[in-house]
């Protein structure tokens, strides 16, 4: 029987176990599974950790999230086709949920298809090599210690790429009297309250681990971009300059000139894509990207037609993304799919980099994510769901915060799937302190 491994239980890993078992469910063989988990539950980023560095086992921590965290673009955005929002909580519910109502609704849906069966805890994939006709993995049972080799025709890379943090250096950082972290070691805001605070980086972790600092009582918060600001209407308290320069002492010197006095600098300057456990030739190299190169439709490895990346991406699409990514490639696995010839598959990353490459700004990215989507989506057959509508939300989402980045969240979406209109959440982001599903959920 053919066999399959995925390494990571995160929302990828759990996507292409929901896309076999609903294979199974219509009737069809499916092949053996075993999904590799390092962690000892499921859901990868959204399994929340206040553990930073090294777990008990001395493994690298997984977790790069945070208390206080809130979903950063509307939940309809990223429903699941088979499982509505309506469906996992028996009533509509705001457009911006904090990370636990999120996590909860990705284990509904896991629980709901059985999946945990399929899952070895605890249990890191440490080397992969493909012989030829099998991918051997050797892997580490963390609890006992214990090494085992199983062999796979089929490989799933689920293991996320965000999680291994890039760490830049600049001068005076030596001497610095101050706190330095990554955003992927950040855990609560609380702890810069009344303090000086600068953010680097001006993408998504930049923009929000200043505002949860701001949001949360820093002194004042200055982000410094490398590239390009990030522009929004910040508010009194909050400011955007240029690139950082050195450090000297407690001061930050930006190369605009602007000096701040810093207690605490924080590095929002993104992940690495880091694969140590596969071979040289398995492994997809690239940086942040909407369109990875050498990935045929942005998932099959272009050297090797059996080995599958899932949702390493850039992403502005997530959980419903990566599920037409598992219907796609379960069809492929289950020969439903033919992958075409070389040339093809050449041309058709090329294709795809070429626009990339030409977009200027995020409603261009916007559309891009959603035309790759899209052509997956028609591909299997991935239950009803309204991507046009999941577009012009993005769209409206994209506004809403160039309009007003402190008040984006408190804004109402439509369902992509059932239609349902979100009711406006009984407090407002800017006040809502405690991030708990109990308290979202209660009707106040
Ligand atoms: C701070 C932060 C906030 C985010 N907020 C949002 C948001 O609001 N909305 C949104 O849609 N997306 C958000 N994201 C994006 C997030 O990447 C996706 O939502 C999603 O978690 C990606 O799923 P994944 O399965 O690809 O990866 P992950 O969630 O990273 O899961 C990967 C899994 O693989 C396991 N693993 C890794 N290596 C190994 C190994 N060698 N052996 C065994 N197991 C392994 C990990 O333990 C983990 O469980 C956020 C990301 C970050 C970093
Ligand atoms: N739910 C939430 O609220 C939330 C919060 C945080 C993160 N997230 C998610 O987390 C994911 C990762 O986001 P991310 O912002 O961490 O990574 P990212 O989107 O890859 O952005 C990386 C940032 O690092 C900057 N950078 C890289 N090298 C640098 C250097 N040497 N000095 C200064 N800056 C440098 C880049 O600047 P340039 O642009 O100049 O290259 C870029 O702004 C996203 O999917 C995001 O949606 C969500």
């Amino acid at each position: 029987m053919t066999s399959v491994a995925i390494i990571g239980s995160g929302p990828c890993g759990l996507s292409m176990l929901r896309a076999f078992q609903q294979a199974q469910e219509k009737g069809s063989d499916t092949p053996n599974m075993v999904c590799y988990e390092k962690q000892s539950d499921w859901g990868g980023l959204w399994n929340y950790s206040w553990r930073t560095g090294t777990d008990q086992y001395g493994d690298s921590v997984h977790n790069s999230m945070y208390r206080y965290l809130w979903s950063n673009g509307p939940k309809e955005c990223l429903e699941f086709a088979d499982y509505s929002f309506d469906e996992h909580f028996s009533k509509p519910i705001p457009s911006f949920p904090p990370r636990e109502v999120l996590y909860d609704y990705i284990l509904g849906r896991a629980k709901k298809a059985n999946l945990k069966k399929y899952i070895k805890f605890d249990t890191t994939v440490i080397n992969v090599i493909f012989n030829g006709s099998k991918f051997e993995i050797t892997s580490l049972n963390k609890k006992k210690n214990l090494i085992s080799r199983e062999n796979f025709d089929y490989l799933i890379v689920a293991s996320g790429h965000f999680s291994v943090p890039f760490i830049p250096e600049y001068e005076g950082m030596n001497s610095f009297p101050g706190r330095i972290l990554h955003s992927h070691d950040f855990r609560d805001a609380e702890e810069f309250r009344n303090k000086d605070v600068v953010v680097l980086g001006s993408s998504y972790s930049a923009e929000d681990v200043a505002l949860q600092c701001y949001k949360y009582g820093a002194k004042s918060v200055t982000i410094g971009y490398r590239n390009n600001p990030m522009g929004f209407k910040w508010p009194k308290g909050m400011k955007e300059v240029h690139y950082l320069d050195k450090l000297e002492g407690n001061k930050a010197i930006f190369k605009d000139g602007h000096e701040q006095h810093v207690d605490a600098l924080i590095l929002c300057s993104g992940y690495l894509h880091h694969f140590p456990f596969l071979e040289d030739k398995l492994r997809l190299k690239t940086h942040n990207r909407l369109y990875p190169p050498g990935l045929y439709k942005g998932i099959i490895l272009q050297n090797n037609h059996r080995i599958f990346y899932l949702g390493m991406q850039d992403q502005f699409h997530t959980f419903n993304m990566f599920d037409c990514q598992a219907w796609y490639a379960r069809d492929v696995i289950l020969g439903k799919i033919k992958i075409p010839d070389d040339t093809f598959v050449k041309k058709d990353i090329n294709e795809w980099i070429s626009k990339e490459e030409k977009l200027e700004d995020p409603i261009q990215m916007i559309d891009f994510q959603t035309e790759y989507t899209k052509d997956l989506y028609s591909a299997s057959d991935y239950p009803k769901i309204d991507f046009e509508l999941i577009r012009k939300h993005f769209k409206n989402w994209e506004h809403h915060k160039e309009e007003d980045i402190m008040t984006y969240r408190n804004k109402s979406f439509s369902s992509p799937v059932t239609g349902t209109k979100a009711p406006i959440h009984h407090t407002i982001w800017a006040e809502a302190m405690d991030d708990s599903m109990k308290t979202f959920l209660s009707t106040k």
